[in-house]
């Protein structure tokens, strides 16, 4: 992992790549180093996903490129862990908070003493929910995620030339992140009609968010939904043709459940099968033919235009945001910078991560 890592940060550096057009964060020191009045809190939910770590350490590295200081923190998606590091990022006198939150609802009275405190606050991929002491949020469009993967699957299976009809399971993310109902919404837009109009058939009938959602994004509690799903409704020859999932951890379960079934013949295939993040697992996943796609969140990318963020509001600028709609946290709409999701398969992985410096050909072994 710890290659892996730093062969990301390479890249880095070197590419600065984007997908919503920022620059690199390598140049014009913003920082007067060594000043406590430079520390940055970063607030990530857990090392247990190869994603989070990425982010931590393009958003650690590119700060101190910039000169300034990190509190880099992670919480083992634990709330309370969380609470209480920002609560000693408060009191080191931190000028800007970036955090990830694990449960979006769960800051309201961490950020409220932030405020106290004038420390802003960047919502980081996640939107933190039910508070006005938010300032801005940088994510990838969340509901074009779901957008892709729903496409994905009406490619793959030729919906759109009437192709059908094919039997699919549905997968949501946590309840307590906001993304996760965005991601759903995006795939539904494209795989309602075909629901409606027979073409896709929810074999168990399971739709419904709160009963496809899997708590705390966990492989292992996917692993037991798909194991159930097979149990009562594909085990008596009935073919499995397509599983939305979220993310690439749901993924992970799914796939090992399937794997379990006796899935990965040429009697009884994989079915099409989604993602996202394009962690390394499921990149080798997909060179397997076990998972179909995954999207990629260039976390280089998102890293780099928090960093802008931080830059202009420790300037007193207003940061560049290019959503000021569609984030409403419950308190206020949050404005908010949206990068592009784009997605990696068998076909195109080479080009989207390899040739972007994202991985390295050996990583993927
Ligand atoms: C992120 C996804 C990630 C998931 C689980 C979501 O909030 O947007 O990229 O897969 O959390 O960590």
């Amino acid at each position: 992992m710890k290659k892996l890592l730093s062969t990301m940060l390479a890249g880095v550096l070197a590419l600065g790549l984007s997908a919503c057009s920022s620059k690199p964060a390598t140049t014009a020191p913003a920082g007067d180093s060594g000043s406590k009045s430079n520390l940055i809190g970063v607030a990530m939910p857990t090392q247990s996903l190869q994603r989070w770590n990425q982010d931590g350490e393009n958003m650690k590295k590119q700060l101190e490129a910039k000169n300034y200081k990190v509190d880099l923190q992670y919480a083992n998606n634990d709330v309370n862990t969380q609470v209480q590091s920002i609560e000693n990022m408060i009191t080191k006198k931190c000028k800007v908070l970036v955090v990830a939150a694990i449960d979006g609802a769960a800051l309201t009275d961490v950020l409220k003493k932030a405020a106290d405190n004038g420390i802003k606050v960047i919502a980081y991929d996640r939107l933190i929910m039910k508070t006005p002491n938010v300032d801005y949020y940088a994510t990838f469009d969340n509901f074009k995620v779901g957008v892709i993967q729903g496409q994905y699957i009406e490619k793959k299976l030729g919906l759109k030339e009437g192709k059908g009809p094919f039997n699919i399971e549905l997968f949501g993310g946590s309840p307590d992140d906001n993304n996760a109902t965005f991601f759903y919404k995006g795939a539904m837009s494209v795989l309602q009609p075909y629901i409606d109009n027979g073409k896709l058939v929810v074999g168990s009938k399971q739709k419904d968010f709160t009963t496809i959602a899997i708590q705390g994004w966990d492989s292992a509690k996917a692993q037991a939904r798909m194991d159930n799903l097979i149990t009562s409704t594909y085990s008596k020859g009935t073919k499995l043709d397509v599983v939305l999932s979220p993310n690439d951890s749901l993924a992970i379960g799914i796939v090992a459940s399937l794997k379990n079934a006796g899935y990965g013949t040429a009697d009884k295939p994989y079915p099409v099968l989604t993602g996202q993040d394009c962690d390394k697992p499921n990149v080798l996943a997909m060179i397997h033919d076990q998972q179909s796609m995954s999207i990629f969140k260039d976390t280089r990318t998102l890293a780099s235009k928090v960093v802008e963020m931080v830059d202009a509001i420790l300037q007193g600028k207003q940061a560049d945001v290019n959503d000021t709609k569609t984030y409403n946290n419950g308190s206020k709409v949050v404005p908010s910078f949206l990068c592009d999701p784009v997605y990696a398969d068998k076909e195109n992985y080479k080009k989207i991560l390899i040739d972007s410096g994202y991985y390295k050909e050996s990583d993927l072994k």
